[in-house]
């Protein structure tokens, strides 16, 4: 694995507003102290690691899992927070299947995913058979998601034309817990979290 060197360590692990991506990563070691598992709909029935989010994201997963029940919308959650050596291992197991270009754009290396934060949450349905596709957001339940999840605090992290400022590919299912304020700011005025908090 090419560990990352040219980036920064970020030092507000903690703060709901941190940013991990390929310019700021997270140490190593950094866990959240708070991990729960929200009490919402997986797409797999026991425990894992990867159910865990920190404790306002998970309270705010809950409240927009009890308004899609309210409105109809079957929308599971898969993939929650994972540890630096889970990243480690995921990022390099697409590298052996994908190769290294098409990992860089669709999956983090270690410390630079959002997942480390317990802040990121993916989510699927079963119209596209629990699968993380792009063709989720096209899906009814896609475009629920997109509409209702800045009510809660979460944005859709890697948005459609957005790449060349997250350096990722479109992910419909990943949200990602910022707050209230800074999520409805962040998908009213289109931007992504690089440029609200002005570090493109
Ligand atoms: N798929 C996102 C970018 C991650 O690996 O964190
Ligand atoms: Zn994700």
């Amino acid at each position: 694995i090419p560990i990352p060197s040219s980036s920064n360590l970020v030092t507000n692990t903690d703060s709901v507003l941190v940013l991990a991506n390929k310019k700021y990563r997270l140490h190593a070691d950094y866990t959240p102290k708070d991990l729960v598992v929200p009490n919402v709909k997986f797409v797999s029935e026991e425990y894992h690691s990867k159910k865990l989010m920190r404790q306002d994201a998970s309270k705010a997963l809950e409240e927009l899992f009890s308004q899609a029940k309210r409105d109809d919308i079957d929308i599971f959650a898969l993939s929650g927070y994972r540890s630096y050596q889970r990243q480690e291992y995921i990022f390099s197991s697409k590298v052996m299947e994908r190769g290294i270009n098409v990992a860089n754009q669709t999956s983090a290396k270690p410390g630079e995913s959002e997942h480390q934060t317990g802040l990121a949450m993916d989510v699927t349905s079963p119209s596209v058979n629990f699968q993380l596709t792009q063709y989720f957001g096209q899906t009814k339940e896609g475009k629920w998601l997109e509409e209702n999840a800045p009510k809660y605090g979460f944005i859709i992290r890697y948005p459609a034309g957005k790449e060349d400022i997250t350096k990722y590919n479109y992910e419909p299912w990943h949200i990602r817990y910022v707050g209230t304020d800074a999520a409805q700011y962040i998908m009213n005025n289109n931007i992504t979290l690089e440029e609200y908090l002005g570090k493109v």
